[in-house]
């Protein structure tokens, strides 16, 4: 499937979750089994084109491809937490969202010095939910310099806002 056949099996919903948002929905992408393989390879090549030795992923979307793209290269899969899961002292950034802010956290031994880490999450926007999590794998000792999404929204700045912080950005397909 090629990643123009995928950009048909994203949802649009207007207005979600709130008036002037329209929300890319991939609830229909994975449910296509097709799809979702298809978007998982295609992730998985280019993080080992970028020499991917852990794959990181936020929750909570970013869950479903990042792991799947771990499992697809043997690669470890570090979790990138909303605020009060984990169990052990984490450290953490508050960033700001397209709709809201939030919070994201780590454990910091959940990452190896100098470890090549590559971010995966279905869709970046503005790029905090991106940015947040390469602060948080840099403080915890991490090269975090390639992070690929399946959705960019250009006209919001995310992938500017990671190029300025050394971060090179790839995504399978655009929205405007
Ligand atoms: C969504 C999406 C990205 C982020 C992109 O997650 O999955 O992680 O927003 O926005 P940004 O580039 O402006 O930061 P959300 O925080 O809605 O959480 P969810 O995965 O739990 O739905
Ligand atoms: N996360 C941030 N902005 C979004 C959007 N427009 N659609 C889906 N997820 C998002």
């Amino acid at each position: 499937m090629t990643a123009d056949e995928l950009k048909q099996l994203v949802r649009t919903v207007p207005d979600f979750p709130e008036p002037g948002i329209q929300f890319r929905d991939i609830t229909t992408l994975i449910g296509n089994g097709a799809g979702l393989a298809a978007t998982v390879r295609l992730l998985a090549a280019d993080a080992k084109k970028a020499g991917a030795q852990a794959i990181a992923g936020m929750e909570a979307r970013g869950f479903i491809f990042g792991a799947a793209v771990a499992v697809e290269l043997g690669l470890p899969f570090i979790a990138v937490r909303k605020p009060g899961k984990l169990p052990v002292k984490t450290i953490g950034v508050d960033y700001a969202l397209e709709y809201g802010t939030d919070r994201l956290e780590i454990d910091p031994d959940a990452v190896d010095a100098g470890q090549r880490v590559v971010i995966v999450d279905d869709l970046i926007a503005t790029g905090g939910t991106a940015l947040a999590s390469v602060e948080l794998l840099r403080m915890a000792g991490a090269k975090a310099d390639h992070a690929l999404f399946v959705i960019d929204l250009p006209d919001l700045g995310g992938a500017q806002k990671l190029g300025a912080a050394d971060v090179a950005v790839s995504a399978l397909m655009e929205f405007e």
